[in-house]
C-alpha cells in the first residue's frame, strides 16, 4: 500500500514536470508564431482557422481520482474471453476489456504499463452464461437479442436489474478499473419486446453514472446515437462502433466539442477470423480517413473483439 502510494507521488511529480516543459514549449511556440504572424501581416489568410487539436492525455484524472480521457489515445479492445498472453505484451493508452472475465492482476498489469482500463459489461441485456445470471427475474427478460443467441434485452427501469447492475460496477471498482463501459443501452432501438424508449435509456444512464462516478470511476456512453445530445455532459467519453459503415460519426462530435474521448472501432472484415489476413489499403483508407472522424480513437477489428488489430 505505502510502496504503491509512493510510485503515485513519484508519477505526480514527474507529470507536473512534464507539465512545466509543455508550457514552456508551448510559450516558446506561441512567442514563435507571434513574432512570424507580425513579420508577415501582408500575406493575410482569410480560409478558415484548423481547429488546434487536444493534446492527448488519457491520463487525466480529476481531483477525486475520476478519470477523463482527451480525444485522440491509442486504444484496444478485446472482449472475446479474457484478454490473450499476446495481447498483454502490447502498449495502448486504453485497454478496454471484459469486467468477468478479467482477474484484478490483468488489469493491475496493464496499468502498470501506463494504461488505462475501461471493464466492459453488458447493462442492457441478460447474458446467460454469466456468473449472477441467476440474479435476474424472468418478468425482466425481453425478447432475444438478434443475433446473439442467449442474450435477451432488459427492462432497465426495473430497479431489479438496477441492482445487479450496482454489484457489477461495485465488482469493477474491486478490480481497480479505471472505468466502465456499458453496453447495449440502446435497446429501444431494436425489436425488444419491452417498450423500451429513449428516455428510459437517457434516465439509466442517469443512473450508471452516478453509481460509477460515486465509485470513482468514469463511464462511456456505447454506441446509442440518438441520445448523445442528452447524456454527453453526464459520461466521460463514448464508445462506438461502426459510424463509419453507418454514415452518423458526426453524431458523436459532441464528445469531442467537449475534449472527451472517442473510442471507435470499425469492422472492415465482418467476422473474418482469418488474423494473418490484412485489411486492404482502399478499405483501410476508408476508415481511416473517414469524415467526421477528426480526433477519433480509430482501431480495425474482427467483429468477434479477438486480438487481431490494425490501428491507422
Ligand atoms: C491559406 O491557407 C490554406 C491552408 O493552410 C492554404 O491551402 C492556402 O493556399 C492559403 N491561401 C493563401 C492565399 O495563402
Ligand atoms: C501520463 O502520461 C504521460 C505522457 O504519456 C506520462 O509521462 C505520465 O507518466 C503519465 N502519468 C500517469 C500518472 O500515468
Ligand atoms: C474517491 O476518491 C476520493 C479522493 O481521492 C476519496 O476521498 C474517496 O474516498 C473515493 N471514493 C471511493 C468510493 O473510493
Ligand atoms: C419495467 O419496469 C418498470 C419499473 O419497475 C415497470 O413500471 C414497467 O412496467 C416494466 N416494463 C415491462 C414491460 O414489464
Amino acid at each position: 500500500m505505502s510502496q504503491q502510494r509512493k510510485s503515485w507521488s513519484r508519477r505526480r511529480k514527474l507529470v507536473v514536470g512534464l507539465i512545466g516543459i509543455v508550457v514552456i514549449i508551448a510559450l516558446a511556440v506561441g512567442l514563435g508564431v507571434g513574432l512570424t504572424r507580425q513579420g508577415s501581416d501582408d500575406d493575410e489568410n482569410t480560409s478558415s482557422p484548423t481547429p488546434t487539436p487536444i493534446p492527448p492525455t488519457t491520463n487525466n484524472t480529476d481531483q477525486a481520482g475520476i478519470w477523463h480521457p482527451s480525444p485522440g489515445g491509442t486504444w484496444n479492445y478485446e472482449i472475446n474471453g479474457a484478454l490473450s498472453d499476446s495481447s498483454k505484451q502490447q502498449v495502448f493508452d486504453v485497454w478496454d476489456i471484459d469486467l468477468f472475465d478479467n482477474d484484478e492482476d490483468v488489469i493491475s498489469s496493464l496499468q502498470g504499463q501506463g494504461a488505462k482500463v475501461i471493464c466492459y459489461f453488458s447493462a442492457g441485456s441478460y447474458e446467460e452464461w454469466r456468473s449472477d445470471a441467476s440474479d435476474f427475474s424472468q418478468s425482466d427478460l425481453g425478447n432475444e437479442l438478434d443475433g446473439w443467441p442467449g442474450e435477451r434485452w432488459l427492462n432497465v427501469s426495473s430497479q431489479a436489474v438496477r441492482d445487479i447492475m450496482l454489484t457489477r460496477i461495485d465488482l469493477a471498482a474491486q478490480k481497480s478499473c479505471n472505468g466502465v463501459e456499458p453496453d447495449n443501452v440502446d435497446g429501444y432501438n431494436n425489436d425488444n419486446g419491452l417498450d423500451l424508449t429513449q428516455q428510459d435509456a437517457a434516465s439509466y444512464i442517469r443512473f450508471l453514472s452516478d453509481a460509477a462516478h460515486q465509485r470513482n470511476l468514469s463511464i462511456g456512453l456505447k454506441n446509442a446515437a440518438e441520445i448523445v445530445s442528452t447524456v454527453v455532459n453526464i459520461v466521460d467519453y463514448c464508445v462506438n462502433e461502426e459510424c463509419v459503415k453507418y454514415n452518423e460519426c458526426s453524431t458523436f462530435a459532441p464528445f469531442i466539442q467537449q475534449g472527451k474521448a472517442v473510442f471507435h472501432v470499425e469492422y472492415p472484415k465482418g467476422s473474418d477470423t482469418n488474423n494473418a489476413l490484412a485489411v486492404s489499403s482502399s478499405a483501410r483508407a476508408e476508415v481511416c480517413d473517414a469524415s467526421g472522424t477528426a480526433q477519433f480513437s480509430t482501431i480495425l477489428k474482427n467483429m468477434e473483439l479477438d486480438s487481431w488489430i490494425e490501428t491507422c
